[in-house]
């Protein structure tokens, strides 16, 4: 049987054209994500001075215009930032039904239109003297970013063939990174980020979503939707075909008949349902802390505002180590692809936290010495790069990963939703609150993170399981036997879920 299906696989799968178009085009959304997220840091100081313009040129007839309050002007900055996530936080729960309601493709198609919003809205609102422009522009494209950070996943996962998905849906992590770097260098003063083309550097997030738009028609909708949600077997064979290069896609189409009759008697479960069921309480805390260890571990802080840190710093060139961030952000994501899949989840993601909670203490102890010291800010600077180093081993992807891999078909939506809304909420707290808090504590602020990170530690070194190498079932009916799972479990079984191997039999 095994030997029949392979032949008829013309063994290893191949990488089709029609693949690499369809991977090619979702992961342009991720680029624009991570575009938009990395790109209010380098020209911060700039777009400030135009508020601030903007501020005293309203005040027509005025003989003497009073400039911008430094604190108007810090809330109005950190709620340029932070609403993003707002946006992100809104739509993020749209994604569900929109890639039900519409398909997976036509769903990331009607989503750019918002990234053409958004764009347009930020890139007019120098020229129309509206701060409220941009800021409303930074809401959209915020929405648009947390529909695309839902869907392309999807997208990816569904259309990739199960020896290439864990290779293939990392790439969207990758987008992201590569995004945020692209932002950063295009952000440099030799480039964009000018007094006079600041406008640009946030406009032309339109151009891939441009391209996205155009390309998205070539490519396949994903057979799994239209077989398994929509029963429509003719049209999921012809994306099948095109996808595999193969004329005969009949061992496909058998998997997914099984994982329809699996959905077909595994019923739905709602959010509700997800907090008050005993069996699903634990894996959700678990998908909740995780996302929290995400985002307050403080990487938005660095992501968002490392520029102005290397400016309170002294650092003379503050935006070439933003850039330096940016690649060595790149490069550990990359390594991180190879390790995941052999060091584990859960390794990888202790690893990172406690790397990252080291650095961060290098980071105060060397902040706070500055004054004393001058040299102390290569000390920071390595603090940094090594904080964003370990952030991308571990709680950079794998709290996504996790949410996934922790609950079945059945609640896997509900789940998913309920820990993206954690995550742009916890986003949104700490780029909103950031500016403040270093107001208040100056450079202890990455205490906090650090006592933060240590917290998520303990925690994720007790309850957190591995998860690498077990399907999907193997875990969840491990928490359906033992709601609060390991308590007792760990300790005398170790860190591993060792004995769900045994389960697997039956
Ligand atoms: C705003 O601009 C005025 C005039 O250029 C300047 O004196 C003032 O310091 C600026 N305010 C802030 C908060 O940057």
């Amino acid at each position: 049987m095994v030997f029949h299906g392979f032949q008829q696989l013309g063994g290893p799968e191949r990488i089709t054209g029609s693949l690499i178009l369809a991977v090619f085009t979702a992961v342009l959304g991720s680029l624009q994500f991570g575009y938009n997220l990395g790109v209010i840091n380098a020209p911060q100081k700039i777009i400030e001075r135009s508020y601030n313009e903007t501020w005293m040129r309203r005040q027509t007839g005025v003989d003497h215009p009073r400039p911008i309050d430094q604190s108007v002007l810090t809330t109005l900055w950190s709620l340029s930032v932070a609403i993003f996530s707002v946006g992100g936080m809104v739509s993020s729960l749209l994604v569900g039904t929109l890639a039900e309601w519409l398909g997976r493709k036509k769903a990331m198609l009607v989503n750019n239109s918002l990234a053409m919003i958004g764009g347009i809205l930020m890139g007019l609102s120098k020229y129309c003297q509206s701060y409220e422009m941009l800021i409303l522009g930074r809401f959209v494209i915020g929405a648009y970013s947390g529909i695309s950070s839902g869907l392309v996943p999807i997208y990816i996962g569904e259309i990739s063939p199960t020896s290439l998905r864990g290779m293939l849906g990392t790439l969207h992590q990758l987008g992201i990174v590569s995004g945020i770097l692209i932002a950063q260098i295009f952000g440099l003063d030799v480039i964009l980020g000018t007094d006079e083309l600041w406008p640009f550097l946030l406009a032309i997030t339109v151009l891939p979503a441009i391209l996205q738009a155009a390309l998205l028609p070539l490519c396949p909708e994903s057979p799994r939707f239209l077989y398994i949600m929509r029963n429509e077997e003719s049209k999921a064979k012809i994306c099948l075909r095109a996808l595999t290069g193969q004329q005969d896609v009949t061992p496909s189409l058998s998997e997914m008949k099984d994982e329809k009759q699996r959905m077909d008697m595994e019923r739905k479960v709602t959010v509700a349902q997800l907090f008050r069921s005993p069996m699903y309480r634990q894996p959700i805390f678990i998908a909740i802390m995780l996302q929290l260890s995400q985002q307050l571990s403080g990487i938005n802080a660095v992501f968002y505002y490392s520029t102005s840190i290397f400016i309170g710093m002294g650092i003379k060139q503050p935006v070439y180590i933003t850039i330096g961030v940016g690649i060595i952000n790149t490069v550990f994501t990359v390594l991180s692809l190879f390790l995941v899949e052999r060091m584990g989840r859960r390794a990888l993601h202790l690893l990172g936290l406690a790397g990252m909670c080291l650095c961060a203490v290098v980071m105060t102890v060397s902040l706070a010495l500055l004054d004393k010291l001058p040299w102390m800010s290569y000390v920071s600077t390595v603090g940094i790069f090594g904080f964003v180093a370990f952030f991308e081993v571990g709680p950079g992807p794998i709290p996504w990963f996790i949410v996934g891999e922790l609950f079945s078909q059945g609640p896997r939506a509900a789940a998913v939703t309920v820990a993206g809304l954690t995550n742009w909420s916890s986003n949104f707290i700490v780029g909103m609150s950031f500016q403040y808090i270093v107001e208040l504590c100056g450079p202890f602020v990455f205490l906090i993170f650090a006592l933060l990170l240590l917290g998520f530690f303990t925690f994720t070194y007790f309850r957190v399981p591995e998860t690498r190498g077990k399907t999907f079932d193997q875990i969840a009916s491990a928490f359906r036997r033992n709601p609060s799972l390991l308590d007792h479990e760990f300790k005398q079984h170790g860190t591993e879920l060792d004995y769900l191997d045994d389960d697997s039999s039956v």
